[in-house]
């Protein structure tokens, strides 16, 4: 099998995201928070690589994306900026590292370009992240906007459940996602929004949407790479399509090699180093 796909080898910017909206070309992203994700997506093709901080969900295995910190995106970051060469590299600001206020929220977005890698950032909320948006962007930091279903808001929100599902509150989605274009966002996330409203909203903006339980008109469509490869635990949303189950594959790797070494079976000689002839002869006649 040839890991590589080479037939669009071309590094991805941000201003590419808006030009393939433009051409009606379907986009790609996936999650990614460590180097062997990250080679294998992208050298897949996936157009974009999100270290979001589902991490903390997903690797660190909390409850919720709440207590993730900056240092645990930006080590993940690190690894996965090693791995990707092609895909655009997005990294989540966590909760509380873009609340306090502009100058820290600055700060922070820096750390992650500079130590970390990253391409872009990307942070939750509508119309109250206006102003940081463009501040964010006047220091050369392209930001991707997430609304809709915002994890960092579970508290507030009491869940995780569809969001926009009545005619006000859609109302309040589609004028947020104008707000942030306006304010220069190069993308916006729409998680767990009805389509109808997906596809307006999409309709309605320049940049590209990006979509994640939000239907089919999104330009650009992401998932947690460990949800849609059977690498996570629990119950999985609706709008995940399993497309291996890596949990199954591994359980039966471990599970032979268990057995091999019980019954002797492993290591063979052949995954064994044997000592040279020479050290073998004199071994012999010494004793
Ligand atoms: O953290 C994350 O993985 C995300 C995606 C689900 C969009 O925010």
């Amino acid at each position: 099998m040839a890991y590589l796909k080479p037939d669009k080898p071309e590094k991805v910017y941000v201003p590419a995201l808006r030009a393939a909206k433009e051409k009606g070309e379907k986009l790609v992203c996936l999650t990614a928070y460590d180097y062997p994700t990250a080679r294998i997506v992208d050298e897949a093709g996936v157009d974009i690589i999100l270290v979001g901080d589902s991490i903390g969900n997903v690797i660190h295995g909390y409850d919720n994306t709440i207590p993730v910190t900056l240092d645990e995106i930006l080590s993940a970051l690190k690894a996965v900026k090693r791995g990707a060469s092609r895909a655009l590299l997005v990294a989540d600001m966590p909760y509380g590292t873009y609340h306090i206020n502009a100058d820290e929220s600055v700060r922070n977005a820096l750390k992650l370009m500079k130590e970390g890698g990253a391409e872009a950032v990307k942070l939750e909320g509508g119309r109250n992240r206006v102003e940081l948006v463009k501040r964010l962007i006047d220091e050369e930091i392209p930001v991707m906007g997430h609304i809709g279903l915002t994890p960092q808001s579970v508290h507030k929100l009491g869940g995780y459940a569809v969001q926009g599902k009545t005619a006000v509150d859609a109302q309040r989605l589609i004028e947020d996602a104008k707000m942030l274009e306006d304010a220069g966002a190069f993308a916006i996330v729409l998680e767990l929004v009805p389509r109808e409203i997906a596809k307006i909203v999409t309709k309605s903006l320049k940049i590209p949407t990006v979509g994640i339980g939000a239907g089919t008109d999104c330009d650009i469509q992401v998932l947690v790479t460990h949800d849609m490869i059977g690498m996570s635990f629990g119950r999985l949303p609706r709008f995940v399509r399993q497309y291996a189950n890596i949990r199954e594959v591994m359980t039966e790797a471990v599970t032979n090699w268990m057995e091999d070494v019980k019954n002797g079976n492993y290591p063979s000689d052949k995954e064994s180093y044997g000592l040279p002839a020479e050290a073998k002869a004199e071994l012999n006649r010494k004793s």
